[in-house]
């Protein structure tokens, strides 16, 4: 695991050749960005992908090199999609679907052309089925104020997971007030992953929605889409997969989950931020009421009412983040060009290798379950060590280290109360971190457990 055969086909073809040219922060120094020159056999995707973000080939203001290890919060962006960004508000920088000029014309025809791309990539049956949004939050408040306030009343039932991210949450607290339906959430069993059977259980003739996460963003672990999905049906309960998680690192395919809702976010997945993309069945998405009114959703406006777009139109008012679609189709194209099955299979390596290091510092509490006994385990680990705050962590490995991770509630404050626990830091990784880089982070680990250990 964790090691690319000679023949694979390489990303580095579509490596900006001059790196020199992307401009970088003041005070910062760029490190080279060619490849390190290692035996054909021990180049990981990491090593063969990194040179592609010329991001992470910086020294920092410490004078050590930046390892990046907060891919959960966000993803670092490959060069084609920095070109891609460029080429169209430097050559055909329009407004799409609306004019008849040659550069609204290019425009239009990227910008569905992304569509299209996304749509694929997921499996969905059109690129209808796919309503571009400002991210997964925007595309779950559509669903919860469009689906939920015209299809929910007193009595009926959403059931979550305690794990679920704030914006799988709040916006059904939101519409459960305004409807009178209830939340139900499940809770962690022992191994601290959702406990599926408990999920099983609840599902009743009242549920109406199961919103869960397909990846967990503290835990790791990985919920059985499909299987929730045929318990959700088997009452006529839709279902809505929270996919931010799983979509950047690995094959998701909206028609074998046969799921009636997914939602993503760009930026984690190598894209731009300020685009991200709900995935709906169309007999679901053409009934739905529009969430926001405005310029492009409709069919004809009058002064007394107005008649509304087929989907995807209906749920993309106003100017759409053209440039930002564009990027994002660049960046499908290039996780594809890899390939995510790829993707998939080194991060599992980089998974456990990650977990096994960690465990070897004592007082580490790392969240979720042990890799060997999940079918997957997300490459991140969140954790406390001792009494040690994770702010401090955070802090003192970026300070003296460079290593950048996170620390926080990572916006699942209901999980973290159930771990009994207020924070934890977090280290996440993606296809372009390497076992070195897992190395480095566990050095300065090391000496930051010890700088605050000594203190105690
Ligand atoms: C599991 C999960 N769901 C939802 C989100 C929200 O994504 P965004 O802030 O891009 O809307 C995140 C982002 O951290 C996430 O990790």
């Amino acid at each position: 695991m964790g090691t690319l055969l000679p023949n694979h086909p390489s990303p580095l073809k579509t490596l900006n050749p001059n790196l020199t040219s992307i401009p970088i922060r003041k005070g910062f120094k760029r490190f080279s960005s060619s490849v390190a020159v290692k035996p054909v056999q021990s180049i990981s995707l990491g090593d063969i992908t990194k040179p592609d973000f010329p991001i992470l080939h910086q020294e920092l203001e410490n004078g050590k090199k930046l390892v990046y290890l907060d891919n959960a919060a966000t993803s670092q962006k490959p060069t084609v999609v920095l070109e891609a960004l460029n080429d169209y508000y430097s050559r055909y920088n329009s407004n799409v679907h609306r004019g008849v000029h040659t550069l609204s014309d290019m425009a239009t025809n990227a910008y569905e052309s992304a569509r299209t791309k996304v749509a694929n990539f997921v499996n969905a049956p059109q690129s209808q089925d796919i309503v571009f949004t400002r991210n997964a939050t925007e595309a779950i408040n559509l669903v919860a104020y469009s689906w939920g306030l015209a299809n929910l009343k007193l009595g009926d039932e959403i059931i979550l997971t305690v794990a679920e991210h704030h914006s799988a949450i709040v916006p059904w607290q939101i519409v459960a007030q305004k409807t009178g339906a209830t939340l139900k959430f499940v809770t962690l069993t022992e191994e601290q992953v959702p406990d599926v059977l408990q999920l099983k259980e609840m599902i009743s003739k009242n549920t109406k929605l199961v919103v869960v996460h397909h990846v967990s963003n503290v835990l790791g672990s990985s919920l059985p889409i499909g299987d929730i999905t045929a318990w959700s049906h088997s009452v006529g309960a839709k279902m809505l997969v929270d996919a931010c998680q799983s979509v950047p690192h690995m094959v998701v395919d909206v028609q074998s989950l046969d799921v009636d809702f997914l939602v993503a976010s760009s930026h984690k997945m190598c894209g731009p931020t300020g685009i991200g993309f709900l995935y709906g069945k169309s007999e679901l998405l053409s009934v739905m009421p529009p969430f926001l009114g405005g310029g492009e959703m409709i069919a004809d406006v009058f002064l007394d009412h107005s008649t509304y777009a087929e989907p995807p139109s209906r749920f993309e008012a106003g100017t759409p983040a053209i440039g930002e679609a564009i990027g994002l189709g660049a960046a499908v194209d290039y996780l594809s060009e890899i390939g995510m099955q790829k993707i998939q299979d080194y991060e599992i390596g980089l998974a456990g290798y990650l977990h096994e290091s960690m465990c070897s510092i004592p007082k580490m509490r790392i969240y979720g379950p042990a890799p060997s006994r999940t079918v997957h385990r997300a490459a991140l680990c969140a954790f406390n060590v001792g009494t040690i705050q994770p702010t401090d962590i955070a802090a003192y490995l970026n300070t003296i280290h460079g290593v950048a991770i996170r620390s926080g509630h990572h916006c699942a404050q209901p999980l973290h109360r159930d771990l009994d626990v207020n924070s934890s830091a977090r280290a996440s990784l993606y296809f372009y971190n390497t076992k070195e880089d897992v190395d480095t982070f566990i050095e300065a680990l090391k000496d930051t457990v010890g700088f605050f250990s000594s203190l105690e």
